[in-house]
């Protein structure tokens, strides 16, 4: 059976994000069974109205390989309670010009992580509101909040979290295949 094709926004973009780290495993555990194009989001300007209709190559080529995709996965922060600016800049462009909503109908999966304690449930929250007006087909069980331990043990995530990614890494692909 031929690999589900994943598009993947991480909303961390620095350096050493912890969200894009946490990509790294899902993408581990998730590789047989998927094909993961990720999107560098600071490569989009800032939204405007101004250039929708005639929008540099970043957009062009981010609008190409979203709608190409069979799903999306979404990895997200926390800042301030909320999700970071910088995602919904990328979700934004997605959805225009007008009547070109191209998440209209796509399976989706929504995780995240941050060293607090509730593992980001305060950036998913606000962020599902989003994806639902969006028209994305966001998985809402099992829901994935991690926090990131301070150190990991051989670089590797504790076994149970492990455990954990792997039955949703599972559920994500039923999800994919059942849309
Ligand atoms: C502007 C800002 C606001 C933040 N607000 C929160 C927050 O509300 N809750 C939380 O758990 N962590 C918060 N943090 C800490 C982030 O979770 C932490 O910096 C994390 O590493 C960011 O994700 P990243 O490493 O993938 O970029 C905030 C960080 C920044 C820079």
């Amino acid at each position: 059976m031929a690999k589900s094709r994943i598009f993947v926004l991480v909303g961390g973009i620095c350096k050493e994000s912890l969200n894009q780290k946490l990509f790294e495993f899902f993408r581990e555990e998730a590789e047989a069974a998927m094909e993961f194009d990720r999107f560098d989001i600071a490569s989009l300007p800032f939204f405007s109205q101004d250039i929708e209709n005639d929008p540099p190559s970043s957009v062009t080529d981010f609008k190409a390989r979203a709608k190409s995709c069979d799903g999306v996965l979404i990895i997200t922060p926390e800042y301030n309670r909320s999700f970071p600016g910088v995602l919904k800049n990328a979700l934004d462009w997605g959805t225009r010009p007008y009547g070109q909503n191209l998440w209209s109908g796509k399976p989706a999966g929504l995780i995240g992580t941050s060293p607090g304690a509730i593992g980001t449930f305060g950036a998913q929250n606000h962020l599902r509101q989003v994806l639902s007006f969006l028209d994305l087909r966001t998985m809402s069980q099992p829901e994935f909040y991690f926090s990131f331990p301070k150190e990991l043990e051989g670089g590797k995530l504790p076994p149970a979290s492990l455990a954990f990614l792997k039955k949703y890494v599972e559920k994500f692909q039923e999800w994919i295949e059942r849309h």
